[in-house]
């Protein structure tokens, strides 16, 4: 039996290519850094299946490129590198990964919050380069009982976020595009984005890049936080301007950054918000445990043979948005 033509355009863990491996030809792109598009263009001339990553967009020029290609399927949550609409057109599924990196993503926006908090990586500098002596001055953080979390963005990570604060005496309010009914039970309070800036001590954001969220987070909210506040962003780095972070960080503005994202990603070493001393940055692993990547890799590879099977994908994103296109 012949098999299928699949272009991988990064890494992917070995037991999840083995089974890939199994019922398909493979050009994947091995090196560091986003495969050449026209390479990628090359390879998907006769590819039937697409394992995306961050690195490439996927648009109706890519697609042009792919005339046989039956489904893609990425390892992350987040699409926002992906053209749904130009999928859906043609009738391919797209795959993601949602459910499975919930406690991984929340158990690091939390970390995130703890370690700004209580200073972690300051107190570990200052015993590294020697500044520990008795009686010098060790950096204070804030307690975070009593605390009011705002989280922006209110999906399954949220949630989990939600539940970790509550165990640590927070009290926590939210902003969402859509209200959930369920607030009670995740332990959060709705509240306007506005009214959110004004009043939290702490605010972490989860919410997906899209066109409505692009630069969400400008001098304006900024502006609107108090001066104590601290700001996490575990979402997309293009949901916050960055020169308005900068500014209100160095400024007191606000209190204090802490990014798992940046824009671009890697952040070049010489961007101003690395001269901070108020901001900590981790190289986007939200979800980088793993057992978690191990899950991921899985749910991408059952999203893809699905898919070249034309069966339905396990997680996809454009199901019903394909249903209704034929439906006329
Ligand atoms: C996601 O799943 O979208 C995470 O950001 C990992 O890339």
């Amino acid at each position: 039996m012949s098999k299928y033509k699949v272009v991988i355009a990064g890494s992917l863990m070995a037991p999840a290519l083995e089974r890939i491996q199994k019922f398909c030809d493979v050009k994947q792109w091995t090196k560091s850094g986003a495969i050449p598009q026209e390479l990628l263009f090359d390879w998907l001339k006769d590819a039937e299946g697409l394992i995306a990553t961050a690195s490439i967009k996927v648009d109706k020029e890519l697609l042009k490129h792919a005339p046989k290609l039956k489904v893609i399927s990425q390892a992350a949550v987040g699409y926002d590198n992906i053209d749904i609409g130009a999928c859906t057109d043609k009738s391919i599924p797209f795959g993601n990964t949602p459910g499975v990196l919930v406690d991984a993503t929340a158990d690091l926006a939390f970390s995130l919050l703890l370690c700004s908090a209580r200073r972690i990586h300051e107190g570990w500098d200052f015993v590294r380069s020697g500044a520990w002596r008795s009686g010098s001055n060790i950096p204070f953080g804030i307690d975070l009982a009593g605390k009011t979390l705002g989280i922006v963005g209110m999906g399954q990570i949220g949630a989990a976020v939600a539940k970790r604060a509550g165990a640590f005496g927070m009290n926590v309010i939210y902003y969402n595009r859509n209200r959930r009914p369920d607030d009670e039970k995740i332990g959060a309070t709705y509240q306007h984005f506005d009214t959110l800036l004004e009043e939290a001590d702490c605010i972490i954001v989860l919410t997906p890049l899209s066109k409505e969220t692009r630069g969400l987070f400008g001098r304006e909210q900024f502006t609107k936080m108090k001066s104590t506040a601290y700001f996490i962003n575990v979402s997309r780095g293009p949901v916050v301007d960055a020169n308005a972070l900068f500014d209100a960080l160095k400024t007191g503005q606000i209190a204090y950054g802490a990014l798992d994202v940046t824009d671009p990603e890697p952040i070049p070493i010489d961007h101003p918000l690395l001269t901070l001393p108020n901001i900590l940055i981790t190289p986007h692993i939200g979800s980088a445990t793993t057992e978690t990547r191990t899950a991921m890799a899985q749910l991408t590879v059952d999203n893809l043979l699905a898919g070249l099977e034309g069966k339905p994908l396990p997680a996809c994103v454009n199901t019903n948005l394909i249903m209704e296109k034929q439906k006329g």
